[in-house]
């Protein structure tokens, strides 16, 4: 399903198009089903979200840039965690959410594509990455659960780890507390209250830049825009 999720999405792209590349499994399978197109002859550049991805695509021959070189991209397609009302989404689970804002917020158009089961009602229940500085952390975390409250949230904040016990730290040298709100009621009002914590870096909501999602199933593939 994400296969064919990252196959439709791949239809969109152009030659000659600078395109933004996401990162985690559906991403994955976007990145593997363009470098069969490059390899056909397709001109694209690539810029990654991750080093993880810029890993797979370097290996696959992706020819890639950077954000600096290419500031205004043409399209950028990645995955999700969440997909909730008025394309509002929850991203960040594989750690790369900061790259990914900043990459999709380059971009004229951001294609979402995900299995039909990150579609939900209400954002929330995947818990909400926050990236933080690696500095006054259980201040940053009062303020966190302070600027939650006004929007209408509570839940637990849990440093993440690596599998092997070691603290996650993303590829800008920072740490991810994950928020497990359960519900979001107000997506937008969270997004902004999270914004002026100090120590904030990012965090995992996307308002406002998912342009299309795609969304596959046993039944197919929908597009909601
Ligand atoms: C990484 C992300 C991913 O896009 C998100 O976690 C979805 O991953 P997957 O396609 O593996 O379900 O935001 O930071």
């Amino acid at each position: 399903m994400k296969r064919q999720a990252a196959a439709l999405a791949l239809e969109s792209v152009r030659g000659g198009m600078k395109l933004g590349l996401g990162t985690g499994s559906t991403a994955k399978h976007f990145v593997e089903l363009l470098a069969e197109r490059v390899a056909q002859g397709l001109d694209v550049v690539g810029v990654p979200t991750s080093e993880q991805t810029r890993a797979l695509a370097e290996k696959l021959g992706v020819p890639l840039g950077t954000l600096d070189e290419h500031p205004a991209l043409d399209l950028t397609v990645d995955g999700a965690d969440e997909v909730g009302p008025g394309l509002a989404l929850v991203k960040g689970g594989g750690g790369a959410l900061l790259r990914e804002k900043i990459v999709a917020a380059a971009s004229r158009e951001m294609i979402v594509i995900a299995d039909a089961s990150k579609k939900v009602e209400t954002l929330g229940a995947f818990p909400l990455p926050i990236e933080v500085v690696d500095f006054g952390i259980a201040a940053v975390r009062r303020g966190i659960a302070a600027a939650a409250k006004a929007a209408g949230c509570q839940g637990v904040l849990t440093l993440r780890r690596r599998a092997d016990g070691h603290v996650f730290v993303t590829d800008q040298g920072n740490l991810i507390l994950d928020a497990a709100y359960g519900e979001i009621p107000d997506p937008a009002a969270l997004a902004a209250q999270l914004s002026n914590v100090p120590g904030v870096v990012e965090h995992g909501l996307f308002i406002n830049l998912a342009s299309r999602v795609i969304l596959a199933g046993p039944a197919g593939a929908t597009t909601i825009s």
